[in-house]
């Protein structure tokens, strides 16, 4: 591999002996196959674990143990694999709480984020209708009400609130982000008042790479009683995450963003709203009693697991949460951040790369999106590509914050636990080339 040229390395110090560093990182890709392979000849450079992140072998023998040793449904069976399966099921669900700080029936299995956050919206839909129980009266929004998101939301977190907004009268109001990748504070004390029911915000942006003031946000939306809804997609994988110490009243993950398979998430919820919540899916395993005419629903977490759970897949997760545990989440943290700053240093000092986010400096994730004047998001993607080099191209589903910044698409490189330092290196490398080979 050609070397990076002096002025494109960017002069952030590598960490201490006590962090994260490129000889461990590489004992760590060690532990991922898949990482293992070239790709177009070249070795294999994967900065797209924002998209979706790669899985260690232990992950992969434990949805494998699981359907050569265990396999059965669960809570509705009274034999050696129904009673190993469950085991396996709610011991997962026990792993998982400790590793965001909940406690175990505050941990609601769902496909991914997007579902977490559906089931949310689709709940509160549901107390807002007439008959629904008096419990779920705090849930319930009419015409008048707002609910609050940021300009720097995913689609995930924003389409399921624009559409309980349609149907119940409320509006969406925006939190909007600076020329720098940064949310407006001092809006955001004028848009979250007396009439803001939800607040609904990413922790940390797939895009920008910004980390977001939770506590202050927080604070904002209780002191005006409404309700905290946090998307930690990006943050749970890279990030310690303390839920209860944030006081969040929801939140919602994605497995296979955190070394796990695809299919399962999480939604936590503090149990009292959990509880009080109508359910989203109906059907089996989520009932005490049924009669032809009714239902009465379980508590929290069975009453919004209706039907036969993704029970490999929860326990896979568990054990991609061991993993990250075992290596450090605050070790991943620093370590994705040197990298971070790297990449925003080295791709903010080639000419005609414009990077979008805080600049570098500032505490932030692992991942820089940029723009290549004269070169189209798609075309700089192919040109990593056949140099082995994995990004995201497009609008990485969020088309609005595009817009924000006068931008259609861009480039986006995202990092994780077995990136190495030569990685963000290959990748500056070959932006450093993309314009002169297409002739911009
Ligand atoms: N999963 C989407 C991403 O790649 C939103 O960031």
């Amino acid at each position: 591999m050609v070397a990076t040229p002096a002025h494109l390395l960017p002069s952030v110090g590598l960490p201490s002996a006590a962090q994260l560093g490129n000889e461990e990182v590489l004992r760590i890709r060690n532990d991922f196959p898949i990482l293992q392979q070239p790709v177009n000849g070249m070795p294999l450079v994967y900065l797209d674990s924002g998209a979706t992140s790669q899985n260690p072998l232990s992950v992969i023998e434990s949805e494998q143990e699981f359907y050569e040793q265990r396999n059965s449904a669960v809570h509705r069976g009274a034999h050696f694999l129904a009673v190993e399966a469950t085991e396996g099921f709610e011991d997962a669900r026990a792993t998982v709480a400790s590793f965001i700080v909940a406690d175990w029936d505050e941990v609601v299995w769902t496909s991914n984020a997007t579902e977490g956050l559906n089931l949310l919206s689709y709940s509160f839909l549901n107390a807002s209708l007439p008959g629904a129980a008096p419990e779920a009266a705090q849930f319930a929004l009419g015409s008048g009400d707002e609910i609050v998101v940021t300009e720097m939301e995913h689609h995930a977190n924003l389409i399921p609130w624009q559409q309980l907004a349609q149907r119940t009268g409320a509006i969406v109001r925006y939190i909007p982000v600076d020329d720098h990748g940064v949310l407006d504070l001092e809006a955001a004390e004028s848009i979250v008042g007396p009439r803001t029911r939800i607040l609904a915000f990413t922790h940390a942006s797939n895009v920008l790479g910004t980390i977001n003031p939770v506590e202050r946000l927080v604070r904002l939306a209780h002191g005006v009683g409404a309700l905290v809804v946090l998307d930690a997609c990006q943050s749970a994988p890279h990030m310690p995450l303390d839920v209860k110490d944030l006081d969040v009243d929801f939140a919602v993950l994605s497995g296979h963003k955190m070394l796990a398979p695809t299919g399962v998430g999480v939604l936590y919820g503090k149990s009292e709203l959990l509880n009080a919540m109508p359910p989203f899916l109906t059907g089996g395993s989520m009932i005490t009693t049924v009669t032809m005419e009714k239902a009465e629903f379980l508590p929290s977490p069975q009453r919004f697991e209706a039907g036969t759970q993704k029970i490999s897949q929860a326990i896979a997760l568990a054990s991609a949460a061991n993993y990250l545990t075992e290596t450090g989440m605050g070790r991943i943290h620093e370590w994705e951040s040197v990298l971070g700053m790297r990449l925003v240093e080295g791709l903010a000092s080639i000419p005609g790369v414009r990077v979008l986010g805080p600049e570098a400096g500032v505490e932030r994730l692992g991942l820089a999106s940029f723009d290549v004047e004269g070169v189209h998001a798609h075309d700089v993607g192919q040109f990593l590509d056949s140099r082995g080099i994995a990004v995201r191209v497009g609008h990485h589903c969020a088309q609005p914050l595009h817009r924000r910044y006068g931008l259609t698409a861009t480039t986006r490189a995202s990092t994780y636990l077995y990136n190495t330092t030569d990685d963000v290196d290959a990748l500056l490398e070959g932006v450093a080339a993309v314009r002169g080979y297409f002739g911009a």
